[in-house]
This record gives C-alpha cells, structure tokens and sequence, in this order.
C-alpha cells in the first residue's frame, strides 16, 4: 500500500515515532500564543495535534500557523513524538507546512446548531466528529454484513431497481416512465428475484438501495434505505430465524471489536451492546398481543390525524412503535416475532399449516428502542395458494409470471429476510434519528442535498 503513498494517515502514526512524515488534512481547531501554535490536523482517519514552534520554521511558515481557519486543507511535514499530553498520545513537531485552500467563515462553528441547519449542511456537518464516528460504524456495518454472507457460502446477486411491479404493497412505490413499456417503479425490495437467484444458486443475498414513498415522519423512516436481503433454497422458517441471530449478533460484536473509539466518540454504553450474544428472545404474534392485552396497552390509531387510544390491543391489528416499545422494554437483547395474522403481511408469505390465520412470518425487534430491524419469511412455494394471493392482492398476473414459475419447475421450502442498514447503525450508535446515520438522508419532505 505504502508504495505509491507520498503521505501518511493519522490512524497508522504509532509507526512512524521519531521519524519525519507528511500529512494531509483539514484544520479542525488551532489555538497558541507569541512562539507556538497548536494546530489540530483532521485527516479522515482521525485528528492530531500539531505543533509549531517558531524556532523551528521559517518565518513565513510561522506566520501562516497563525493564519489557518477551521477547514482550511493543509500539508504538514513534521517529526512524530509520543506524548502522553497530546490527544491521542502522538503529536507532530512541525518543520514545514503549506496551505492548499484558506477556508473562510466554515458555517459549522464548535458552537450549538439546530439541527434543521445542520442537516441543510450535510455536506459539511459530516466532517463533524459525532458524524464523522456515525459514518465508520456504518462502514464497519456494512462490512460486517459482506464478511458475514461471504464467509457462510452465499453468493451476492444484485436484484435490478427499475422493476414493472410491487413486492412490498402498491401503497408506497414510486414511479417513472419506462419508454414505450409504460410505468417502471423504484424497487421496494430486492426479494422477488433473490428467490430466483435462490433457486439457481442455493444461498444468495442482495444488498443494495430500497425505496418507500412513506409520507410518515418519523425517526426510522426514510424514502431511500440499503437493504441487505439474503435468500435461502430450503430454509423453513426456523433456519431463518436462526441466521437472522446469527448475523445480527455477528455485525454488533464485529463493531464493537473494530469500532471501540467511535463509541467512545458517541457515549454509546456499549455494556448493552456487549449483551447482544445468541439465543436472542422468540415469542408469537399471538404471544405478544396476549402480553400488550394483559398489561392494557392500548393500540394507537390515527383518526383524522389524531391518536385516538383503542382498548384493549385487538388479535390482527399491526404492532405500532408504542406496542414495539412497551414489548420490548422486558428484553436487554433482540426479540423475534414470529407468525403474524396473513392479512397484514405481505402476499408472499407461506401459510402456517398448523394456523390458516397466520404466515410464517418473523420480525426482528431490536432493544433501546431500535424498532424493527429486521422483516422476513418463509415464503408461500405452492403454485395454486400463491396464485390465489396474488389474485386476492389486485396484483398484475402477467407481471407475476415468471415470479409463479418458480413454483412450477422445481418449488421447494424456501427463506428470506431484510435487513434495514439504517435501523441497525440507528441502534448501534445511539443516534437519534435515522437522517444521521446515511451520508445524505431521503426523507418525504427533504431530496437535498
Ligand atoms: O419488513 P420489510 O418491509 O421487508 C421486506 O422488504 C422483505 N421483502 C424483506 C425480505 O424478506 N427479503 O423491510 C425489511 C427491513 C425492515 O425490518 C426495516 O429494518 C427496514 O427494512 N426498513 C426501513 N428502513 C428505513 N426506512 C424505511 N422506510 C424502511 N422500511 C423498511
Ligand atoms: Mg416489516
């Protein structure tokens, strides 16, 4: 790597003590009086502290330290010491410097913002240290995700975007023209074709953007997420519950190993997150009702754009965030809820064949208020019942065609989940709001920056 590299990174320092290197970076804070400046030198990788003595520079050069701005880019030659003073326990002993650009007036000052502001900022607001460490765990997310199916024998098969169909309900699809062909809509859901890739390939996972027309505005709610779908030839319903375990607690603990500085960065009381460890918690949807119904919480409804309070929960209505939470606050690690009434899940899903009023459903709630994270199934794979879905649905029939042949040549027992990304880095950081953890969130009221 080193090879072509003319400069160092802050994250790779401790190598190079006592010797003189050069790095490359933005001025994150500068402070110093009469002989010396302290320059604080952001690099991406992490930040130190550079000091120039103005016997050691040219005049010039010492002038310039004086000059710097927040954001200002800047090249910095300079000898490497260990310091148990400087943050970080490295600094650097300045013997050149140069300016790239001299930033003026950087509108994210070390002072309080709003976040309406920051967020107008985004492209800017993601230098700062809180966004800066949001955005490595969601790397680290990512990456926990690829190393998880990779190194488990899947094969990543990326789903097409533009789809002439819904997977998800027709309620929140967008839409475009298509050419002569007519409506294209942005994908809801890379599903329908990893169960074909499934069935060409045996154990498949696409992992890429999904998009909602939601008009709700909450704090896990956006327009445009990433989703990471893994589909299984010949998982039942238990197989995937136990994958989904599997690769939930493999991305916590895999960010708590690489990530140790970040959570720091973001107060995150990792000892909750240590105790996301296999098994996790299962009950029934008609477990969890008899629970909320015990302990009267009531279901929350809008009417007329008001929550107007139901009593007591009613068997078959969904779970909204108040009955999420209530459920969860027992539980200090994930929930599975599993075999939800047919009529609220979606058309693809297998009937139970020990309940008709309920599918081989399973929804991963996370603990701390995390919410649904994870959404899945085993799917309906008789030819004759999913066809009397997708008739029952208003679905196209022509559109469904080929999804109906992969019940007709060689159907078997078959599996999925989703995982939302966002919910996940939502959790793991302890950041309030989704718009956070995405480098340019998508919501119904904001497309901009
Ligand atoms: O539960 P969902 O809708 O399931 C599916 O899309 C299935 N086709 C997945 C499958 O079986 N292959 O979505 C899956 C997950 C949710 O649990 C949630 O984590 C996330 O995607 N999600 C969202 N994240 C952010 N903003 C939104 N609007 C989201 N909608 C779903
Ligand atoms: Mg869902």
């Amino acid at each position: 790597m080193s090879a072509y590299k003319s400069f160092v990174y802050v994250e790779e320092i401790a190598k190079y003590v006592g010797e003189e290197v050069t790095l490359n970076g933005w001025v994150y804070n500068t402070r110093g009086k009469g002989k010396l400046q302290f320059v604080l030198l952001r690099d991406g990788t992490g930040v130190i502290q550079c000091v120039a003595f103005k016997q050691n520079l040219s005049e010039e050069v010492f002038e310039l330290t004086k000059q710097l701005t927040q954001e200002s880019s800047i090249k910095v030659i300079g000898k490497v010491v260990a310091s148990e003073k400087a943050p970080g326990g490295f600094e650097i002993d300045v013997t050149d410097l140069k300016v790239y650009q001299l930033a003026v007036d950087y509108p994210i000052t070390p002072k309080e913002h709003g976040v309406e502001f920051l967020i107008n900022q985004r492209h800017l607001w993601l230098r700062s240290s809180r966004q800066h460490a949001i955005m490595r765990v969601r790397a680290a997310v990512m990456k926990a995700i690829r190393d998880f199916f990779d190194g488990n024998g899947f094969k990543l098969m990326d789903s097409p975007i533009l789809t002439p169909n819904a997977c998800e309900g027709t309620s929140t699809l967008f839409e475009t023209e298509y050419f002569d062909l007519g409506k294209a809509y942005l994908s809801q859901s890379g599903q329908l074709y990893a169960e074909a890739t499934a069935l060409a390939l045996g154990k498949v996972y696409t992992f890429g953007p999904a998009f909602r027309a939601e008009r709700s505005k909450t704090r896990k709610h956006l327009t445009e997420f990433w989703m990471v779908e893994p589909e299984m030839a010949f998982f039942e319903l238990n197989d995937d519950m136990d994958l989904a375990e599997d690769l939930v607690e493999y991305i916590v603990q895999y960010c708590l190993k690489t990530c140790q500085k970040e959570l720091a960065t973001l107060e995150r009381d990792i000892t909750k997150l240590e105790k996301v460890r296999r098994p996790f918690y299962r009950m029934s949807y008609t477990e969890a009702v008899d629970w909320l119904v015990k302990n009267d919480v009531p279901l929350t409804k809008k009417v007329d754009g008001e929550d107007v309070e139901i009593r007591p929960f009613p068997w078959g209505e969904d779970f909204g965030t108040p009955q999420e939470e209530a459920i969860m606050e027992q539980f200090d690690k994930p929930l599975i809820i599993h075999r939800y009434p047919t009529d609220i899940k979606a058309f693809y899903m297998k009937r139970d064949p020990q309940n008709e009023k309920v599918v081989l459903a399973m929804d991963m709630l996370g603990p701390e208020k995390a919410g649904e994270i994870i959404g899945g199934s085993q799917r309906e794979d008789n030819y004759d019942l999913l066809y009397q879905r997708i008739i029952h649905e208003n679905l196209p029939e022509e559109e469904f065609k080929w999804y109906l042949d992969l019940r007709k040549y060689g159907s078997v027992p078959h599996s999925g989940f989703g995982l939302g990304v966002e919910r996940v880095v939502k959790w793991i950081t302890g950041a309030d709001h989704i718009r956070e953890v995405i480098p340019f969130p998508r919501m119904s009221y904001r497309i901009a920056p």
